[in-house]
């Protein structure tokens, strides 16, 4: 099986390290790999953000394993050359649309989570956010008020093919699961919203054993603090989700341990921390490399058929958590090294 293997920019490089160690250690030859640049590194090497060879690597992958993108050196240049345009373009070109990001409270972290620990570890959600759409890839631009100030635009919009699709993933996963589907938009304000609720509740006669239900997403952002035991499945929108998402982290513990999938409707995928490049830690082998270890275990799920393999991987991360693994994000002193060994010798 091939892996495309793109490690992109500041911690992507050093989190990726660990979790190459890991897969070598499971599955040893059974996957190949072929690296390639991306992000801000293929930028100043190449030019571009997202060269050509980079996409076809991806393409003809089984999967993909990606670090994270995002350079601060490259923050003024046009939009279209920027690092974060080639998770964009990946996400657009290969058709990734279902994004899943499980946030599974550790019994052995309720302690370093941002909340009180009876809350901490009652959390065992999965958000489904949708990845090609919203007012991340609607008309934007730069342009002049007819009283010649300066104004920038965004278009949010969804139309009814998208929301389906993604809500039958969350319908389908939450069955998988214990299922409770939680829908969160802004339906109060946002016509987007309105559609997405009004085809979420359609598709709703599908699947009359799934508990639906239906939160504006401040309001949703306000319970995840609250009490995140309260969610099973999580659907919501491309922007929604990212911002929810980097909450649900911290409730964990740290956005250093939140995985993720980016599934095309083949259930080919792309496998990511959700964390960014970290400049501010990057190069000082401060990273977490967990996220990108689970996320390891997920791409070996989901899009290899070795979930053996993958309960390994998560079984030592759990069991490294408990002998007291701690990077610095969760208060530790370990390096990123440190954390990779000691997930090494559990397995
Ligand atoms: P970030 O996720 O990179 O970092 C936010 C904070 O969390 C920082 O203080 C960082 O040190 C810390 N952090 C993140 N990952 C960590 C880890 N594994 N271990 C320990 N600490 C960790 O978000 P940001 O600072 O807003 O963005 C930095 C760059 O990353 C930007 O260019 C942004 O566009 C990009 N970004 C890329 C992705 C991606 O590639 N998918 C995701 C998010 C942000
Ligand atoms: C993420 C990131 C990306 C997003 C950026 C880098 C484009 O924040 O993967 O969560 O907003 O989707
Ligand atoms: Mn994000």
């Amino acid at each position: 099986m091939l892996i495309a293997l793109l490690p992109g920019d500041g911690i992507g490089l050093e989190v990726i390290t660990e979790t190459r160690r890991v897969l070598d250690a499971v599955c040893g030859d059974r996957l190949t790999y072929e690296e390639a640049l991306v992000g801000g590194a293929a930028y100043k090497a190449m030019g571009h953000p997202l060269p050509p060879e980079t996409l076809a690597i991806a393409r003809r992958a089984d999967a993909i394993l990606f670090g994270a993108v995002g350079d601060p050196d490259c923050d003024s240049l046009e939009r279209k050359l920027r690092p974060e345009q080639a998770i964009l373009g990946l996400r657009a070109e290969l058709g990734l649309f279902a994004n899943l990001r499980p946030a599974k409270g550790f019994k052995e972290l309720v302690n370093e989570s941002a909340l009180r620990p009876e809350i901490a570890g009652a959390i065992d959600l999965l958000i489904v956010r949708e990845l090609n759409g919203d007012v991340y890839f609607g008309e934007k631009g730069m342009r002049k008020t007819d009283a010649g100030r300066r104004q920038g635009y965004d278009i949010m919009s969804y139309d009814e093919d998208e929301v389906a699709r993604i809500a039958r993933v969350g319908f389908e996963t939450a069955r998988a699961r214990r299922g409770k589907l939680c829908s969160v938009d802004k339906a109060n304000v946002l016509e987007t919203s309105q559609l997405w609720r009004d085809v979420v509740i359609e598709l709703s006669a599908d699947y009359p054993d799934v508990e639906l239900s239906h939160m504006y997403v401040d309001n949703a952002a306000m319970q995840l603090v609250r009490n995140p035991g309260q969610f099973d499945v999580v659907v919501t929108g491309n922007l929604f989700g990212d911002i929810l998402s980097d909450q649900a982290s911290m409730c964990v513990g740290s956005i250093g341990l939140l995985p993720s999938a980016s599934l095309d409707a083949n259930a080919k995928g792309l496998y990511e921390p959700i964390h960014g490049s970290a400049p501010d830690i990057a190069g000082q082998g401060k990273a977490n490399p967990l996220a990108t270890i689970l996320s390891a275990a997920m791409m070996l799920r989901y899009s290899l058929g070795m979930a053996a393999e993958a309960d390994r991987i998560e079984a030592a991360v759990a069991k490294a958590l408990a002998g007291g693994a701690r990077t610095a994000d969760l208060g530790g002193t370990m390096r990123t090294a440190e954390m990779g060994e000691a997930v090494l010798r559990q397995l």
